[in-house]
């Protein structure tokens, strides 16, 4: 009997999912992202090589793996295509192994304009996207008039769909000149790449199912965080996808019973790139020791991340909303050399003490977290592989994390190769 396992990040994204992803597809026989776009930024180091990944499951990094990209996913089709000749040329070829939903959304030129524009319109209320078009193409899928995959196969419904499109959005394009509103040139540009994409379209849902009564291990690989989710995160901070369990059943076409497992990445400290209301954000030096010891910078922009003590209450939230029975905690060496470590446990608002998160996330700018304070550690975790090997205060650290989100501990990472990796 197969097992179909979900990874999904329980902060602001970033948490190390790429890792996770990568360690579990061994295990796996199929991979398939269901949501976000080519926003998210995987990075993987195996075999002494650094793979970046954007919109490609991590698992096409392993041999034999069969990847999918569900319905869920807004696809920007030539950044897939500088990905897919980035693996090229590091000997990975996704012939035969990547394949992609007739029913996903295509990320156009012209909604990585819309998303700059609208940004730049925000002024300094913007949410700080990461500019690849995310917000814009959702927009355009729930407004039905979205480009799928299919349209690629079908030139001239393809080039009508891009005509109502101009007429139906054409506040953004009158007069530009900017390239990424060429209709015409989009289209020719669609053509040139329909041939390499076209081959790739399939019923997602139709190949997953076979795959689980053919009794194959599945993984499926969620991209930013909960905190992120369009519904249920930080909003209007938030991406514009559900990256909760939820958000794989519908960008997939599965049912709740099809995923037995859900694994819960967690970052030893907390992170957010883009604006927001973030409650444990440490503006000090200690803030800038964890940017830099964790390489806290943006895989997709390069933007430094915010970063902050591990929010207990984000976190409970997280874990409830997505069920999560295990967690895959991330980066515990980065916190090696801290005096002291703290866990925000509650918020307070106003002299209200809370454990769950406010119903307003608008609250989050106005409450103060309530923390435990921990000993550091101060030796190195880094590399261990044997959970009893660990400082007995680091130990305390992750068993009391567990404690309190009633999720067990699935993996603990401390370092960024496979093998750095505390499995239990
Ligand atoms: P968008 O998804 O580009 O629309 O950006 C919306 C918000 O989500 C911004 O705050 C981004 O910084 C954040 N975001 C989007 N993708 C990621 C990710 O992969 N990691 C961390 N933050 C992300």
């Amino acid at each position: 009997m197969g097992k179909t396992v979900i990874v999904v990040g329980c902060q602001w994204g970033d948490e190390g999912k790429g890792k996770v992803v990568d360690l579990l597809a061994d295990k796996a026989d199929v991979v398939a992202r269901f949501q976000g776009g080519a926003n998210a930024g995987h990075t993987i180091l195996a075999e002494g090589k650094k793979f970046i990944l954007h919109l490609i499951p991590s698992g096409i990094i392993h041999d034999g793996k069969v990847c999918y990209i569900g319905n869920g996913v807004v696809l920007d089709p030539f950044a897939l295509i500088e990905e897919i000749e980035a693996l090229k040329m590091q000997s990975i070829s996704v012939v035969g192994r990547l394949f992609i939903s007739a029913a996903t959304n295509l990320v156009m030129p012209y909604h990585k304009l819309i998303d700059c524009t609208d940004e730049k319109r925000r002024g300094g209320d913007g949410i700080g996207t990461t500019l690849r078009g995310i917000g814009p193409a959702y927009r355009d899928k729930v407004d039905r008039c979205g480009i799928r995959m299919s349209d690629l196969l079908e030139p001239e419904r393809l080039r009508r769909r891009l005509e109502i499109h101009k007429k139906v959005k054409c506040d953004y394009f009158s007069g530009s000149k900017d390239d990424r509103a060429d209709i015409e040139k989009i289209f020719d540009d669609l053509m040139t790449l329909a041939p390499v994409l076209t081959p790739m379209i399939t019923d997602v849902s139709l190949a997953l199912e076979k795959h689980r009564k053919e009794g194959r291990n599945i993984l499926l690989e969620g991209a930013q965080g909960a905190m992120l989710d369009i519904d249920l995160g930080t909003y209007p901070y938030t991406t514009s996808s559900n990256t909760t369990v939820g958000g794989a059943l519908t960008g997939l076409g599965i049912g709740p019973k099809a995923i037995d497992e859900v694994v819960g990445v967690v970052k030893a400290y907390t992170t957010r790139v883009g604006s927001g209301p973030f409650p444990t954000e440490l503006v000090d030096d200690t803030g800038l020791q964890l940017r830099e010891k964790g390489g806290e910078y943006g895989t997709t922009t390069g933007r430094p991340r915010r970063t902050g003590w591990l929010d207990l209450v984000a976190l409970r939230h997280a874990c409830r909303i997505n069920e999560v029975a295990k967690l895959a905690i991330t980066k515990l060496d980065v916190l090696d050399r801290l005096d002291s470590i703290k866990v925000a446990v509650a918020y307070d608002l106003k002299g209200t003490i809370m454990k769950e998160m406010p119903l307003d996330p608008d609250a989050l700018w106005h409450l103060k977290p309530v923390y435990r304070d921990f000993v550091g550690w101060k030796s190195s975790t880094e590399g261990i592989t044997d959970f009893d090997k660990l400082p007995l205060q680091a130990k305390e650290y992750l068993k009391f994390i567990s404690h309190e989100l009633n999720a067990a501990l699935g993996l603990v990472s401390t370092g960024a190769s496979r093998d750095e990796t505390i499995q239990f």
